[in-house]
């Protein structure tokens, strides 16, 4: 035997079409993923219409690209299908923020409450949940609930918190945030509005207030992607994860696109913007996923069936306004 290292030479584009058109799949991904994995993809979406997508695809096989909530979700709206998801490892700081034993204690502490979750949290989360939101639709279904409802909000504090200002309530807030959008800084977009003047600045909702305070649009990612087709500013300051850059910029060719500038312990970090989850995914385990149809989501029956109810409402009221 040669000791001779022999390289597969693989054309993953090539091939990832020829499985998919030979397994029935569907590739569903998330505007964080790179942009190699976003052109392969037949679906390109935030949360909700990734949720959409899912509850009403034909294909046998869903390979995900994104993170595990996302693809759970997807497997609690299609259970009859085979979910696959390229690295099992891409979790998300909010679902790792709220174990579903710490939620358990806190919500029985508020028996009159009504529970509202982001999607951005465990399988086990959402069975605790009334209704599920994302970012898209979080503000309609907070304000499809009477005025004296109490709620609680959980796992991001920030989105929350975002949404009590714009609804004036005052829902109880899980104490959760997306490592990506907090380490955006209020003070540097600052700094960068002044050597960027006409500049407009959109930032997503995940992000602290002192960011949204310096926003000209506040959007879930598809929300942000709308604004810089539709506003004929020719210059925009994007305060979300830098793998939308990439829609933005094949939308928009002639528009200028700056990512947010991010900081940690009051240093300047440039990876930042990228989320380490999302980036998990590449190209050879996206391949090797649907090669192999694995690794695959598994949920027990039971939690499949309790998940599915405050999704499905989500799908329900979000459908009533035609989101
Ligand atoms: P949306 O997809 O709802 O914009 O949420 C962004 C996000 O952080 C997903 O993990
Ligand atoms: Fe979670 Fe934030 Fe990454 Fe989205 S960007 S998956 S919210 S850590």
């Amino acid at each position: 035997m040669s000791d001779t290292l022999i390289t597969e030479k693989i054309d993953y584009v090539a091939e990832i079409a020829r499985l998919k058109k030979e397994k029935n799949a569907v590739i569903l991904a998330h505007y964080y993923q790179t942009a190699d994995i976003q052109d392969v993809a037949d679906y390109i979406g935030d949360s909700l219409g990734l949720s959409q997508q899912a509850a009403k695809t034909e294909a046998d096989i869903i390979v995900f690209a994104g993170v595990r909530f996302m693809a759970e979700t997807a497997k609690i709206l299609s259970p009859t299908k085979k979910v696959v998801l390229p690295d099992i490892n891409a979790g998300c700081s909010l679902e790792e923020s709220a174990p579903a034993d710490k939620f358990k204690a806190f919500k029985d502490q508020y028996p009159d409450a009504l529970v509202i979750s982001y999607v951005n949290c465990s399988a086990e989360l959402k069975t605790l949940t009334d209704i599920v939101c994302t970012s898209t639709n979080a503000v309609k279904i907070v304000e499809s609930l009477p005025k004296d409802q109490q709620i609680i909000f959980a796992p991001d504090k920030n989105l929350g918190a975002y949404i009590n200002r714009v609804t004036g309530r005052n829902m109880i807030l899980w104490d959760g945030a997306c490592m990506v959008h907090e380490t955006f800084s209020g003070k540097m977009i600052q700094d960068l509005k002044v050597k960027h003047p006409a500049a407009l600045v959109i930032a997503h909702p995940e992000s602290e207030q002192s960011v949204l305070d310096h926003a000209d649009y506040i959007g879930s990612t598809t929300g942000l992607l709308k604004y810089t087709i539709s506003n004929p500013n020719n210059e925009f300051i994007v305060a979300t994860e830098s793998g939308i850059l990439h829609q933005m910029r094949k939308a928009s060719p002639g528009k200028k696109f700056h990512v947010a500038p991010t900081s940690r312990n009051g240093h300047a970090c440039k990876a930042c913007s990228d989320c380490p989850h999302m980036k998990l995914n590449t190209m050879a385990k996206l391949y090797y996923c649907l090669k192999d149809e694995t690794p695959e989501i598994i949920l027990p029956q039971s939690i499949i069936e309790a998940a599915q109810k405050p999704i499905e409402r989500m799908l329900e009221i979000s459908a009533q306004f035609g989101l």
